[in-house]
């Protein structure tokens, strides 16, 4: 596992975004496990300039999403589909119709978690997945648990979670109750892995992650088992 500190999250941005790029020149039909959150918006802006400035390509590249909400659509401004076409895809080349978010609003949500690993699967996995952290030590919407699950499934989401994330709905009692989330297999067969945390306050739980045993309690933990893990937090 690779650490790299940086004071500021212009750091934090600029240097995960150089990753990603120096993935896409690698491999320009590379597939990337996206993120959402706040930690990789500058990450996104990032990006975009490289392609503006004719660095880099997303016309091959194919993406599928960690997560998303149970019940909000794609229109949904809070959706994760409306996040990543908003911070990222609208502003790059790449084909929408490469672009995979879980569908929250699926009828069946074990049909659906079925259905994104196999996608996953034919797509040949996931080159580089890049990953925040909740509070919780949550990866996608791996909530802290008995156990770690494989599959992408549904999960209630913790308390902790639903306040967290509440700053960007009207009101608490908006964030939804549940999520479809990849679950640890797709994310652990990533060839690599990408986190990044942006402030003071996830020093903590980076620490308990990385350092600390590998513990379904503390989700991210598990990536001490992964290979090809680097976490840029930022101190600010
Ligand atoms: C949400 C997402 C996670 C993300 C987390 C942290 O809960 N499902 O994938 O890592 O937020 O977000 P932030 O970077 O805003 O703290």
């Amino acid at each position: 596992m690779k650490f790299i500190t940086v004071k500021t999250y212009e750091e934090l941005s600029k240097k995960a975004a150089d990753i990603i790029a120096a993935q896409i020149i690698l491999k320009n039909d590379c597939v990337l496990g996206l993120a959402t959150g706040s930690s990789p918006v500058g990450t996104y802006k990032n990006l975009i300039k490289k392609v503006e400035n004719g660095e880099i390509s997303f016309k091959n590249v194919t993406s599928v999403n960690l997560d998303e909400y149970v019940g909000l659509d794609g229109s949904h401004d809070q959706s994760y589909r409306y996040f990543m076409n908003d911070n990222l895809f609208d502003h790059v080349d790449i084909d929408k119709s490469k672009t995979y978010v879980p569908n929250g609003c699926a009828a069946d949500l074990k049909k659906e978690g079925e259905a994104y690993d196999e996608l996953i699967k034919s797509l040949g996995g996931i080159d580089l997945q890049l990953l925040g952290i909740g509070l919780d030590g949550h990866i996608g919407f791996n909530e802290p648990d008995d156990f770690f699950t494989a599959a992408t499934h549904s999960v209630t989401l913790d308390p902790s979670t639903i306040e967290a994330n509440s700053r960007f709905f009207a009101s608490k009692d908006d964030v939804p109750k549940s999520a479809i989330t990849m679950g640890m297999m797709s994310i652990m067969q990533a060839k690599r892995i990408l986190m990044v945390a942006n402030g003071k306050a996830k020093l903590d739980i980076i620490k308990k992650a990385m350092e600390g045993p590998v513990d379904p309690r503390v989700p991210a933990s598990i990536l001490q088992l992964h290979p090809d893990v680097t976490v840029i937090c930022s101190e600010n």
